[in-house]
């Protein structure tokens, strides 16, 4: 079996338990904040699915949120990226629109991607090379669009803050509509399979877009932070994602008006 394979094999059956055990009564804790909330679901998520690959590949790295590989530097070899559940605000209060997120890494480039919508039963994977599936259908490329034909993602809340919301609100203004969907995978996902032209952010960790980068790379969608720069998936980065042509237009005729605020940005980013 490939590690395709088996990665595939694993989140279907760690997206199974989440359908199981999420109807009994949930724990609920905060970290950073009053609005950032874990549960006792994505923490056994993460477990699951880190001692299932730790008894296969007990040479593989894990990055997940809910503290493996935090510290991780070094990424030669094969190091697996994983959100045990994206969308947790949405997974307590609308039991839907979450998802599992993998990303699986080879010497730094790209192996393969994961992104399981669990309640809707529907996987999106690629292997590097091989074309996006949605469970069984091969995903076509994504079409170009022009910022005032598109529907992006962008979350209102990054409209309140004044140097984000200057930088932001142009964007809003100018496009056919936006939506705010809460769980940063399916919203990558959403631009792989065209059903927004854009998702935006100032800030994601590697977990929340490692499965959903390499679903979109095979589409033809294109990745990078607000400076136009690579991701990186052993820290935080902006997001711009979307179309070719419409991620060409957002980097050039917006986000190259705000560089101030976009290194103000990344330095605090680095900071933290
Ligand atoms: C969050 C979701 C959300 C995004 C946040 C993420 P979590 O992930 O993806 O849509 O706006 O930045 O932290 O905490 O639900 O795994
Ligand atoms: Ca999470
Ligand atoms: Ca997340």
């Amino acid at each position: 079996m490939t590690v395709y394979e088996f990665a595939k094999g694993l989140i279907l059956e760690a997206g199974n338990n989440v359908r199981k055990i999420m109807d009994q009564d949930l724990e609920i804790e905060t970290k950073s904040n009053p609005n950032d909330l874990v549960t006792n679901v994505d923490k056994a998520t993460e477990h699951y699915i880190y001692d299932n690959i730790m008894q296969t590949y007990p040479n593989h790295a894990v990055i997940g949120e809910e503290g493996h590989g935090h510290d991780l530097v070094d990424i030669s070899g094969v190091v697996w990226v994983v959100d045990p559940i994206d969308g947790t605000l949405n997974f307590v209060h609308q039991g839907e629109n979450f998802a599992i997120s993998i990303g699986i890494f080879q010497d730094g480039q790209p192996y393969a991607g994961f992104v399981y919508d669990v309640m809707n039963d529907v996987l999106y994977h690629a292997k590097v090379g091989e074309g996006a599936f949605e469970n069984e259908t091969l995903l076509p490329s994504i079409k170009d669009t022009q910022l005032k034909q598109s529907i992006i993602a962008i979350n209102p809340n990054w409209l309140t803050k004044p140097k984000l919301g200057e930088m932001f609100k142009p964007i809003v203004e100018d496009a056919r509509s936006a939506r705010a969907y809460g769980s940063a995978a399916l919203e990558i996902i959403y631009v792989a399979t065209g059903k927004l032209a854009a998702y935006i952010t100032p800030r994601l960790q590697p977990w929340d877009f490692a499965g959903g980068l390499i679903i979109l790379h095979e589409v033809n969608g294109v990745a990078s932070n607000l400076a136009g720069a690579t991701l990186s998936i052993t820290s935080a980065n902006s997001i711009v994602i979307a179309n070719k042509q419409l991620h060409n237009e957002l980097l050039t005729s917006y986000f190259n008006y705000h560089q101030d605020t976009i290194t103000v940005l990344h330095e605090r980013m680095q900071q933290k």
